[in-house]
């Protein structure tokens, strides 16, 4: 049995939005075993990135979690503290390189910084190391750009620069949210060849975010999809993706283009994601899903499974019925 590099059990997130207390992340679970790559999907809103910024005590002010996280790391290492985890043994990189990398320093400096958490303290060190990580995520000239400012950069090489600060660490576990939405497609392709390789080159564990089921399909191992602050189905990312066992994984399929078997016409999920404030009893997904009974309505939530595969849906057969 693989050792699980972050067990996640029933994690809430909690925030105040307009004086009121809304629990956007609602009672998830996972775990990514050493060297495995988990990727979530879910609409916009679903609770995905509040959920890693949970995981690595990143939670945005007046924002609180209960729950249990706990990493386990290589030299037998058990931590629960995510912000002492952070750095260590668990990086993160973010969406939008501009915004997350601090724009008065110099591109060697912010990954310096990181290097320096390693406890490595001499300048020359610290800019052979830098230069040494940048060439390994793929920068061309890296003692050249180490001078340059990020607004001088790409959009690619700055998500480049973001990668090779993450991994000064060496991390275990690498946490992307959405790490390639900001980029257009060629260069996403990029970034995504350099992750795999990354990850299948140290034996990273990678927990990738993404709204995009291709990206997911062609990166992750197992696959968690979230729909209003829960996971509603997980299992390996092939098999979810060839027999959902969710209506919201079939809906999500049927309305991405590379899934929904070369018809020109995508099918678009009716209604829209509900909001923290206001999500509906029973199953979340039941007021938009083609197949909801009343039953559905007042379904608890439970995510039940044989093995490797789990879903929420109390009526999974149904699917089975309309493949058929
Ligand atoms: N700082 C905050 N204050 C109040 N509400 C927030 C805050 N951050 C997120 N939320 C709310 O929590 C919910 C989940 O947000 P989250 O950012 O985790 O979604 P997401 O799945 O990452 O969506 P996206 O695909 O758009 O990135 C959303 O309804 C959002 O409006
Ligand atoms: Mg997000």
């Amino acid at each position: 049995m693989t050792r699980n590099v972050i067990s996640v059990r029933d994690l809430h997130v909690s925030l105040s939005l307009g004086g009121n207390t809304v629990t956007p992340v609602d009672g998830i679970s996972f775990d990514v075993r050493a060297g495995e790559s988990l990727g979530i999907v879910g609409e916009s809103g679903s609770g995905k990135s509040l959920s890693l910024r949970a995981v690595l005590g990143l939670l945005p002010r007046g924002g609180t979690s209960t729950g249990s996280v706990r990493y386990a790391f290589a030299d037998g290492k058990i931590g629960a503290d995510a912000e002492r985890v952070r750095g260590r043994g668990a990086a993160m990189v973010f969406q939008e390189p501009m915004t997350a990398l601090n724009p008065t320093m110099r591109v060697g400096d912010l990954i310096g910084e990181a290097v320096r958490v390693t406890g490595v303290r001499s300048r020359r060190a610290i800019k052979e190391r830098v230069i040494e990580l940048m060439a390994s995520v793929g920068i061309p000239e890296p003692a050249r750009r180490a001078r340059m400012w990020p607004h001088e950069l790409s959009g690619g090489l700055r998500q480049r620069v973001m990668i090779a600060a993450a991994l000064a660490t060496g991390p275990e576990i690498l946490f992307c949210d959405e790490p390639t939405t900001a980029l257009d497609v060629t260069i996403q392709d990029q970034i995504l060849g350099l992750l795999r390789g990354l990850q299948e080159e140290r034996g990273m564990a990678m927990v990738f975010v993404s709204h995009d089921l291709a990206v997911v399909s062609e990166v992750c191992d197992r696959i968690a999809v979230m729909y209003a602050g829960r996971v509603v189905e997980t299992g390996p990312v092939a098999e979810v993706l060839r027999s959902p066992r969710h209506p919201y994984t079939a809906a999500l399929l049927a309305s991405a283009p590379s899934f929904a078997g070369g018809t020109d016409e995508l099918a678009t999920i009716p209604g829209s994601p509900p909001d923290p404030r206001d999500f509906p009893s029973g199953c979340r997904f039941a007021p938009r899903c083609a197949f909801a009974t009343e039953e559905c309505l007042r379904a608890p939530y439970t995510l039940d499974g044989d093995g490797e595969r789990a879903t929420a849906c109390i009526r999974p057969e149904v699917l089975e019925a309309v493949a058929a």
